[in-house]
């Protein structure tokens, strides 16, 4: 059972939020209707209130003093906070920061998961605008319930309909038990390549972009822990609510990674790290004339070796990654034992379009129990979650 605030904006949809109240209450929720004041143009507060034996709040200014603070005291009391049906309006408003009416304050107070779940006519739900706000939504962390395509209320067939009552509650409590699960967790996630200096303006690297990492640190934020990305060099923005530690070369990425070692929980290896580095920086820039410079190679420090003889490596997870170009589930078996893993992610980069770069990937996830996830190709969104939804099983597996 929790606390869940539904918030209720004025999209034709509105009449359905009566059967999603009645279901998060069928499933014990205690429910609490936030609406806008447009939303109440569709239907009287009354309503809500009568199904939810609660004051429904609208105003920011309201009359009771009471009233007037409850966006903060509710807030801290609220684990769930779902938006449905939400319109392009309140989604335009949330991904800004714009604070107008109770709803929109009440996001930006929260520190609990939010769910929002669109419905609108397909062409306001496809207009780019609307898009790139739920875009920017997901990355603050916001789990989005798709909307559905079928029958809209303008009279035509199309994207944009308010997901099925039972989707947005079986979303409400998936999204509720991973918070359980990760509550007071942390987890030290690598990303993204390294850059190995050759002299002050030259450095040797690889094709890491850094997508997948990025991606899992916000899906692990998403599911609640705390998560601390380390990250080689890449034109990514901070995901929110993650620590991000920048760093350049393999050597500052295991300083880091030792650091921070003893307090996480769970490790993700998914940087790209150099194998090899210069064995000496030059000074000064190596100029054109001076000819070709030859340049002597030595191994970086080994991260994962370092981990797997750690005396505390008993006590973490450790998720390791894996790029072949050939056999990839006999190579990413050997690499599971070999490097004495927990979980591997193999993908095969021989195939053009995916991995390295790439939004999609297509991987083979194993755990030392024998289980095998295959994804096929899916967007690396979509593959951070089978991760972590891999990692949820091998925990239970442990436990
Ligand atoms: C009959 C009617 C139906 C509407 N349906 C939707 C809808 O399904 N989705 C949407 O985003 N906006 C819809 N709108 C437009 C919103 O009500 C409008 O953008 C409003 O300013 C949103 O305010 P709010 O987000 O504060 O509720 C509808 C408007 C009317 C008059």
């Amino acid at each position: 059972m929790a606390k869940i605030v539904l918030g209720v904006s004025s999209s034709i949809a509105i009449y359905k939020a009566c059967d999603l109240i009645r279901a998060l209450q069928k499933r014990n929720h205690e429910v609490q209707v936030v609406m806008t004041s447009k939303a109440t143009q569709f239907i009287s507060p009354h309503l809500f209130q009568a199904l939810t034996a609660k004051p429904v709040l609208v105003n920011l200014f309201g009359e009771r003093e009471a009233e007037r603070l409850e966006h903060i005291n509710l807030a801290r009391q609220t684990e769930l906070l779902l938006i449905a049906p939400a319109t392009a309006n309140i989604i335009a408003k949330m991904a800004t920061g714009i604070a107008d009416d109770f709803l929109s304050t009440f996001y930006l107070a929260v520190e609990c998961p939010v769910i929002v779940a669109p419905a609108m006519n397909e062409a306001m739900y496809l207009h780019p605008r609307t898009q790139a706000n739920l875009a920017e939504l997901y990355r603050q962390g916001v789990v989005i319930c798709e909307p559905e395509k079928g029958y809209l209320a303008c009279g035509e067939e199309g994207w944009g309909r308010l997901a099925e009552i039972e989707t947005i509650v079986d979303l409400a409590q998936k999204v509720l038990a991973s918070r359980e699960k990760w509550k007071n967790k942390k987890i030290l996630i690598t990303a993204g390549p390294t850059r190995e200096p050759i002299d002050p303006v030259r450095f040797i690297s690889n094709r890491s972009s850094g997508k997948m990492g990025y991606e899992l640190a916000q899906e692990g934020r998403r599911r609640g822990a705390e998560v601390i990305l380390i990250s080689g060099p890449t034109s990514l923005p901070s995901p929110y609510k993650v620590k991000v530690i920048r760093v350049e070369t393999a050597n500052e990425m295991k300083r880091e990674v030792e650091k921070y070692f003893d307090e996480v929980e769970v490790i993700i290896m998914a940087a790209a790290v150099a194998d090899f580095r210069p064995a000496e920086v030059m000074n000064s820039k190596w100029k054109k004339t001076q000819g070709v410079p030859e340049i002597k190679f030595v191994l970086t420090e080994d991260i994962l070796g370092y981990l797997m003889v750690h005396p505390l490596r008993q006590e973490k997870i450790i998720v390791g990654f894996a790029a072949e170009t050939e056999n990839l589930e006999a190579e990413a078996k050997k690499k599971l034992k070999e490097k004495g893993l927990d979980l591997i992610v193999a993908n095969n980069i021989s195939c053009p379009g995916i991995g390295f770069e790439a939004d999609f990937n297509d991987v083979l996830i194993l755990d030392r129990y024998g289980q095998q996830i295959h994804s096929g190709i899916k967007s690396k969104r979509e593959i951070s979650q089978l991760i972590f939804e891999a990692i949820e099983a091998y925990r239970e597996k442990l436990t």
